[in-house]
């Protein structure tokens, strides 16, 4: 049970930062954060990482949050356990950080010579976890101390890249994303 609350408490307080992504995927095109420069002979960044996208995402993980805050209590309530509800700063550091996890990713790939695309196994999973939680602890220090317990952290380590493989995979089915990754 104690086990099943932790996994329920970690997706839940995890929500605003898996989402970004995918909202990046969907709200995604326009010009590119690099603006096309270079570093060397390869892009900083790449054509992946528009402003409209990173835009789209945050706006899509701090909407998330706030929508979760408002049926907190309900939700709370109907599992006879408190789930998260989101103080603004935790919600703009997991959705903030989420963005900037994956545009930190991008940039280390393209130092490695991979192309836009092409596949980091670990990074691409758990890249917007290294940033988000940080930056979450950062801004939100109460807040993520009372929810980001040690257990909690550990199952966000393990869980999180589950379902990354399952929710691109999924886009990718559905002809949204180019790369199951
Ligand atoms: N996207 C975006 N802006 C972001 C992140 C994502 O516009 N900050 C959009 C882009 O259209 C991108 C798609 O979402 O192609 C998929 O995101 P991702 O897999 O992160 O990018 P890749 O195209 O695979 O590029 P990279 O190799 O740099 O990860
Ligand atoms: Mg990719």
């Amino acid at each position: 049970m104690a086990v099943l609350e932790t996994v329920v408490i970690a997706f839940w307080a995890m929500l605003p930062a898996y989402v970004p992504n995918n909202a990046a995927v969907l709200g995604g095109g326009g010009r590119p954060i690099d603006g096309g420069r270079t570093w060397g002979d390869k892009r900083v960044l790449g054509d992946g990482k528009t402003w409209r996208g990173t835009a789209a995402g945050i706006a899509a993980g701090v909407v998330l949050a706030a929508v979760l805050t408002v049926i907190e209590p309900t939700v709370s309530d109907a599992l006879g356990f408190d789930v998260p509800a989101f103080e603004p700063l935790a919600a703009l550091g997991l959705a903030a950080g989420a963005m900037l996890g994956d545009i930190l990713a991008s940039f280390l790939k393209r130092r490695s010579g991979r192309q836009r695309g092409a596949m980091f196994p670990g990074l691409d999973q758990l890249d917007f976890v290294v940033v988000s939680l940080p930056l979450t602890a950062l801004l939100a220090t109460e807040w993520f101390r009372t929810w980001f317990t040690l257990d909690v952290i550990l199952v966000v380590v393990v869980l999180t890249p589950v379902l990354h493989v399952t929710t691109n995979m999924i886009a990718y089915k559905l002809g949204l994303k180019n790369e199951p990754w």
